[in-house]
Formats: structure tokens, sequence, C-alpha cells
């Protein structure tokens, strides 16, 4: 038995003795890469050090990293693959080569995690293009022990490595199996047998990809290694299912209790569960709420898609935090983010839960009723799921592909686009709907204003209703039927009920129908004799359960939590039996 702590201490002390400097993970959103989201390797964050910058430690490095790779997402459900991985690693900055890193690698395997030689395999880049075989490789294996049968030579797709993003450093690599089976290993090396599975990578960089995908000499020859501690730990202790170590089994147990149900009937479910929660809780400790953006949106499909299969087992509670909280758990002591944005996480992954949990049913039904019988689902259909029921396309596509329908992608990206330029269309001011100008704050001023009005109608009565609005990029002005000057309490309640909406982060989402339709949902809007055939309708809040419901042509934000903080200025009388309210939104 050996646990993750050990693992951990074993390589980087063994590192250690070789002279290398233990370094410090780097965040799991890369600082100074923009071509790429996340940290997917361990050596992403030291690729100005590969590519010929000195680094401050010296030549010789060796840390654990935490990484996160979405390529593969849909592959998550099976016995090893993930989305969160930690990631051993050492490097060579142009110091030792191929002799040193392989015979350290043979050392570490045979003699410190004592894997006997019988059960190991390598594989070695074939040639391809300008690059040519690795005999070199090869030939250091086999001078430490390893028979050639048991040496494969395989291609580009195989046994290269990198660029992690567009360009930099790359190169042919080394990678390292062990046999998992019961039985004893075959003589010669199968890379196709599953048995052997891979347990580390040593990467040559000798290269460096540029823009146009050529391929040209670094300044230096490096070495780049890696090694997934889940994946080493399933090995080392014996189990054929990373689900089963130390760092899962917790939360897995978890969600058996919170199900009722067992691991052994509903492993895809819950390993997916499992993947992604830790995943999300990782992302949302570098200060990141889910959304409908890069980081935020990959955060908002972990989450989604968590919950999505949290239906599946039929888990009726909120569950999420509970999950979070025993990742938090695991891996705090050496991750001091999670311990200082634990609130944070906590917060905004319920609050995702709360969002989603309502129209994923919904959206679900009308999922059903549109692949029913059919051979595809629109692009329409598809975006209107994205749109109205928040399901990412993946997620569609993941439905899809469960029932054997296919999903017009190529439409889903047009409508997609054209609601961009209808919304960029919007910000640039063709959409004036009545507003002084549009820049940014006027936009989330005139959202401010839906959200007045139902406060109004909360804490006045429902007989308020607009008599006017005027909106520069300073304050709000708004007029509305009221025959008395509001207490300084009415006034601290009607801000609070808005702040609150604020802070709830709810969701602004618009739709197009006929005046009729909007008139069954109890739209507000007082210039009906301006709208065409169709109006658009402006939501607030989630489905179902709107704070504010309204006929307007917009535009408005994606999300109150953009607003900032509601103050009311001044109240005033406007003539019989109308009142006057200013307002304007200030930083948080
Ligand atoms: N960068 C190499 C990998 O991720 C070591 O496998």
């Amino acid at each position: 038995m050996i646990t993750r702590k050990q693992l951990i201490e074993e390589y980087l002390g063994f590192f250690k003795e070789k002279e290398h400097a233990i370094i410090p993970p780097s965040p799991l959103i890369p600082e100074h890469d923009p071509t790429v989201l996340f940290t997917t390797a361990g050596m992403h964050p030291l690729v100005p050090f590969l590519l010929g910058q000195p680094h401050p430690e010296g030549k010789r490095l060796a840390d654990v990293q935490i990484c996160l790779r979405t390529d593969d997402m849909n592959e998550v459900g099976d016995a090893y693959h993930h989305t969160f991985f930690e990631m051993l690693g050492n490097w060579s900055l142009g110091d030792y080569w191929k002799k040193e890193a392989i015979s350290w690698s043979f050392e570490f395997l045979t003699k410190r995690l004592r894997i006997p030689v019988e059960k190991l395999a390598i594989s070695c880049f074939g040639g391809e293009g300008k690059v040519p075989k690795d005999e070199e490789a090869a030939k250091v294996w086999m001078s430490l022990g390893i028979p050639r049968e048991r040496i494969a030579f395989l291609g580009k797709k195989e046994n290269w490595w990198g660029p992690a993003g567009k360009t930099g450093p790359c190169g042919p690599d080394t990678e390292m199996f062990v046999w998992i089976g019961k039985e004893k290993a075959p003589k010669e090396f199968d890379p196709k047998d599953k048995k052997w599975v891979e347990i580390w990578n040593d990467v040559f960089m000798q290269y460096n990809m540029k823009e146009n995908g050529e391929l040209e000499e670094l300044k230096q020859k490096n070495v780049d290694t890696g090694m997934g501690v889940e994946r080493v730990l399933a090995i080392l202790n014996n189990f054929d299912d990373n689900y089963l170590t130390e760092i899962f089994a917790p939360i897995i147990k978890r969600i058996e209790e919170l199900s009722g149900k067992k691991y052994e009937s509903n492993k895809k479910s819950m390993r997916i569960i499992a993947d992604h929660l830790k995943a999300a809780t990782f992302v949302l400790a570098e200060g990141i709420p889910p959304g409908n953006k890069e980081h935020s949106y990959v955060l908002r499909r972990l989450i989604r898609r968590a919950i999505r299969h949290a239906h599946l087992l039929r888990i009726e509670k909120n569950f999420t935090k509970e999950i979070a909280k025993i990742v938090i758990r695991l891996y705090e002591r050496d991750y001091k983010q999670l311990r200082e944005k634990k609130n944070f996480i906590l917060d905004e992954i319920e609050r995702e839960e709360n969002k989603f949990k309502n129209t994923l049913k919904t959206g679900l039904k009308y999922f059903e009723k549109i692949s029913k019988g059919k051979k595809e689902i629109s692009g329409k259909e598809a975006f209107l799921l994205y749109q109205s029921y928040g399901f990412p396309i993946e997620m569609t596509l993941e439905l899809a592909r469960e029932k054997g329908v296919e999903v017009n992608t190529k439409e889903f990206e047009k409508e997609y686009e054209k609601h961009r330029e209808l919304s960029r269309t919007a910000t640039k001011g063709k959409f004036k709907a009545g507003l002084a100008d549009t820049k940014e704050r006027t936009i989330k001023l005139h959202t401010a204003t839906h959200l007045l009005l139902a406060a109004l109608r909360k804490v006045l009565g429902k007989k308020i209703v607009q008599k006017g609005s005027n909106i520069t990029s300073e304050r709000l002005r708004f007029d509305f039927n009221f025959d008395r000057k509001l207490t300084n309490e009415e006034i601290k309640k009607i801000e609070g009920i808005v702040n609150e909406k604020i802070s709830e982060g709810l969701q602004v989402r618009r739709e197009e129908m006929t005046l009729e339709e909007a008139k069954k949902l109890n739209a507000l809007g007082t210039f009906e004799h301006k709208y065409g055939e169709k109006v658009s309708v402006y939501f607030i809040g989630e489905r179902g359960k709107e704070f504010s419901i309204e006929i307007c042509a917009g535009p408005h934000v994606e999300n109150t939590r953009e607003l900032g903080h509601f103050r009311i200025i001044k109240q005033e009388s406007v003539g019989a039996g109308i009142r006057r309210i200013k307002a304007t939104l200030e930083e948080k």
C-alpha cells in the first residue's frame, strides 16, 4: 500500500537526490499563455525556460503540477480517464539528456517503486518526417536490462509530445508501461494489449513548433517527463480502477450515500460526477465563477454534466456542495487556494446547481419531444436547448449520442453566431430603445430598471406600472404611479431587493413571441402600440420563477451579477400621482 502523499514525497525526494530543485506548483490557469485555457501538463508553466530563458532555480527541476484536460472529457466515465489530475515531473533545461533521464526513470520505477523489470515495457519514437527513429533511447533502455521484444517503435501519434499550445517546445518521447494482468506478462510487448498501462513519459524536447507548423531545433536540448499520480497510485495499490484509490474513494462513497445506489452498478455516472466536480472545485479555487465564456464555460460544462448524471442516479437534493467539501478536505493541505476560496467555491457551485436544476428537467422533456422518432435535431432546437434551458451544446450532443440521434451542429453554430451578432449590434447602439447612449453602463442601468420595477411592485403593490424612463450613463430615472413620498424603510427595502437579485447572479434571457403570448406570461410593457407582430421579452431569473418579465427591445446584460451595487439617490414628485426615482450603480 502506498499513499498519494508517500508517492509524491518519494518522487520529489528522489529527484532532489539527483540535484533537482523542487519548485512549487503553478496555478491551474496559465499566467503567460493566452492560447490555452488551462495548464495541461507540468511543462506548461515552464515553456519560457524550455525555450532558453534561464530559470532562477537552475537547470534541473521537479514538481507536482495540477492539470486540467478537456479534450477527452467524453472519455471520462471509464476506469482511468480524468479531466483533472496531478502530474509528477522532472526537467532538464539544456542539462542532462536521454541517458540520464531514462536511467533515472528506470531506477525510480524498479528501485523506489519496486516494479519488477519483468513487468515493464517501453515504446520509442519510430521516426517520421524529418525526425529519425530514436535508436539512442532504445539503446539506453536495453543497457539497463529491458529486452528488445519489450520495446516497440511507434509513430508520431503515439510517441511525440507537444507543443502544449499552438506553438512551442515539443519532441519525440519514450513511454513506460506496466503489466497489470494477473498472469505473467507476455515476452513481447503488444502496445494494443490493454493490460499494458502507461505509467510515465519522458519527452526529449529538442524542437520548437513554429506558427506555420514547421519544426526548428531549439537552442538547448531539454527533457520533460510526466507521471500521472492517479494512475500510478491505482497500479501500485493493485486497483484496476483509479476511482478506488484514496483520492476518489471518499467521493464515490458520498455519491453512494446521496443516491442510495451502489458504485458497482452505476460506475459511469458516479465516475463522471466525481471527476467533474473535483475539476470544478479546482477551477473555482482560481476565483473563476461559472459562465458562458472561456474558463467559466468549461466550468459550467463540468458542473452541469455532473448534475445531469446525478439526475440519472435520481439524486434529488442539492449535492454539489457536499462533493466539493470532500474534494477540499482531500487536497487542502497541499493547495491553499482551496482553503482560501472555500466559501466562494461552495457558494458558486450551489448557485450553479440551483440555476440548472430546474431547467434540466423541462429541458430533458423538450429534448425527448424533439428527438422522438427523429434522425436529427435541428440547429435551432439545439440552440433553444442552449439558450432557454442552459444545455451546453456538448450536453445535447451527449444526449443525442445516447439516443442514436444526430445534431445539426453547423446550423447550431449559425444560430449561435446570429445571436452574438444581434447582441453585438445591440451594444453598438443600433437597438436604441430610447436610451440616451448605449455605453456599457447604460445597458447595466437598463437591466437595473427592470429589477427596480419588479422590486417596486413587491414593496408597493402590483398596481405599480412604468410611466416613464430615461437612462444616461450616470443614472437611471424611473417614473411610476404612486401618490405619496416613499418612506426611508421602503426605499431601503427596494434597494435591498434589487441588490439581492444582483448578488443572486440571475440570468437574463431574451425570447421572441407574439404580444398575446407575452401577455399570457404577464409580461410588463407599456408601449403596446410600438410593437410589431413579434415582441421581444426579457426574462430575469430562473425559468418558471422569473423575478421580472418585461416586453422590451433591450439591450441588457447577460447576468445580473454584472451590475454592481444598486443605490437610490433621489425621489421626487413629478405631477399628480406620479413619483420619480433616480438611482445609480456603483462598483462593488
Ligand atoms: N509533457 C508530457 C506529458 O504530459 C510529459 O505527458
